[in-house]
């Protein structure tokens, strides 16, 4: 085994959107496994947009503090354990962790960190996909939260992004009329045609977001799936139908600021229209990830439920990656392979 390990650090505070040379690659003597603790092989990065929040200096919360500079970048990693001097970690064990862009990692298990069964029936990267948090967030936020029914009209914001590509078959498995937002012509295109969504809204488009999700939803919005906040949400709520629901999965717009968000100014339309706004943490579901991820194994066994990846090759790829969530160039969950020879 090397005896390097090689990481990403965050080399600068991010100004608004990230930029590849906000990210330096470091390489450092390889972790010594002291007794309690264990070592994993990180063979797969989650690229997700929400931890570009963390990357603000003002950033900090219950989840995670802010990101120092000169350290690693957190993220999500699908590990393998090889070495291990804690009990509760054998070697070969498979692990959903939060742990760095780094290609091996050093456990203690206070980390957060779910362990996958020793069966699993699909390719690993789905674990961090589709049957991961990203899966499990569309889930418990339509499940949970939002609860549309049949017939009702969804709207889905980052409607390509890996929660939203999800989000959109889920809520059409359960009889709703979906409508995505996305940022081009061509991704509203490949929404329709690969995820099944029944229209989708260019945000970009000369027609403003607030015309055109009148023009899309004519009977107004049953239920908002948001990843997105800020403007967005402000139009959406000016369109939501009477007892309309709003699930609150993220705010990719507020990441990018360091300063106060701007929010809706229009929330009295809640009171009147009598419609909730909830947000959610899909980790404090943890204790029902297996009832998820079954109703997820059964919807992708019958087909009716299709993963839609983006693949970077390469630690020196986790930079570009995350840029591309903002970019918008991505399609689908968007991992890095760190070893692409060794896909567990
Ligand atoms: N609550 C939870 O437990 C939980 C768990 C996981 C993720 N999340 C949240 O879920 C959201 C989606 O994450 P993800 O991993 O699915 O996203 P993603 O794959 O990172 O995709 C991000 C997408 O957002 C869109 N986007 C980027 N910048 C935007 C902007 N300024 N305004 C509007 N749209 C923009 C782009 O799509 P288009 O180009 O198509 O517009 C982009 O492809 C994030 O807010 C994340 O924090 C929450």
């Amino acid at each position: 085994m090397t005896d390097v390990n090689t990481r990403v650090v965050l080399a600068r505070r991010p100004d608004i959107y990230p930029q590849n040379d906000d990210f330096a690659i470091s390489r450092v003597p390889m972790p010594q496994v002291e007794e309690g603790m264990f070592l994993t092989r990180n063979l797969y990065l989650s690229l997700d947009a929400g931890f570009r929040n963390w990357m603000n200096e003002s950033s900090g919360d219950n989840v995670l503090p802010a990101m120092a500079l000169n350290e690693p970048v957190m993220g999500l990693t699908l590990s393998r354990v090889i070495e291990s001097r804690n009990p509760d970690y054998q070697e070969g064990d498979l692990l959903m962790a939060r742990f760095a862009w780094e290609e091996y990692s050093l456990g203690g298990g206070d980390e957060f960190i779910v362990k996958l069964p020793s069966d699993l029936k699909y390719p690993l990267s789905y674990y961090l996909g589709i049957l991961g948090d990203t899966g499990m967030s569309a889930y418990f936020g339509l499940t949970d939260v939002a609860k549309p029914k049949p017939g009702e009209t969804v709207v889905i914001s980052a409607a390509g992004g890996a929660v939203g590509s999800i989000a959109g078959q889920i809520a059409s498995l359960m009889g709703a009329r979906t409508v995505g937002i996305s940022s081009s012509v061509e991704k509203c295109q490949r929404l329709i045609d690969e995820l099944g969504y029944d229209a989708c809204i260019n945000r970009n488009s000369t027609a403003g977001l607030r015309a055109a999700i009148a023009a899309e939803c004519p009977g107004g919005v049953d239920v908002y799936f948001d990843s997105v906040g800020g403007e967005t949400l402000e139009a959406i709520i000016d369109n939501l139908s009477q007892g309309a629901r709003i699930a609150l999965c993220g705010s990719i717009t507020h990441y990018n600021s360091d300063g106060p968000a701007t929010g809706p100014g229009n929330l009295f339309e809640l009171v009147t229209k009598e419609a909730t706004m909830q947000g959610f943490m899909t980790h404090f579901r943890e204790d029902r990830y297996p009832e998820a991820r079954q109703q997820l194994e059964a919807w992708i066994e019958s087909g009716e439920l299709n993963s839609i990846e983006y693949f970077l090759d390469g630690i020196e790829s986790a930079g570009i990656a995350f840029c591309d969530l903002f970019s918008g160039r991505n399609f689908g969950k968007t991992i890095v392979r760190l070893f692409p020879d060794d896909q567990g």
